[in-house]
């Protein structure tokens, strides 16, 4: 009885973790997931730049760039999670996606003082830098939400 009760189980988990793995349902919810995960990490950027913290941008932006690089940095992955009848519009997401590595590149150059600017210059481009990042997410959002 407790073999049968047990093996159910572990049936049910394998078929779970098979499901959320491999179906187009398991797939949204990952991006979902990855989104939402974006979300909290350009709202930690965006406080660090609200409250002066530099220390605090520099270690968001460095957690934000890589999520970025393995969530956008791909442009075949971008295609796939356009919704069907969006697929035309890939290199616009594309576009969208580039504009937020650039925009972190420029945070980065800043705080490393690449190119040996004054304290005011960097703090201004990157809090400028900071602002196209959040437009670029809404570009892409316009391309997949809009129901024309
Ligand atoms: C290349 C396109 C693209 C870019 C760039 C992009 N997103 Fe998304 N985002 C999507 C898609 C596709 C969805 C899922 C469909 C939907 O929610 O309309 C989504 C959904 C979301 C959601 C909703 C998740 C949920 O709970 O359903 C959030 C939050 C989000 N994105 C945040 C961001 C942030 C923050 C940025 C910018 C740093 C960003 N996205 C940039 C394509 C993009």
């Amino acid at each position: 009885m407790i073999k049968k009760i047990l093996s159910t189980g572990l049936l049910i988990v394998a078929t779970t973790t098979f499901i959320s793995n491999t179906s187009v349902m398991g797939a949204d919810t990952n991006l979902k997931a990855d989104m939402q995960l974006l979300n909290t990490q350009l709202r930690d950027i965006q406080q660090g730049f609200i409250s002066s913290d530099k220390d605090g941008v520099e270690a968001s932006i460095k957690t934000f760039a890589k999520h970025v690089q393995e969530l956008l940095g791909n442009e075949k992955r971008i295609a796939e999670m356009l919704p069907k009848d969006k697929k035309t519009k890939s290199s616009e997401a594309v576009m969208s996606a580039k504009i937020i590595a650039h925009n972190v590149q420029i945070i980065q150059d800043a705080i490393d003082n690449k190119f040996n600017q004054s304290e005011r210059i960097r703090r201004e481009e990157s809090q400028r830098a900071y602002t196209y990042i959040e437009h670029a997410c809404f570009r892409c959002h316009n391309i997949v939400r809009d129901v024309k």
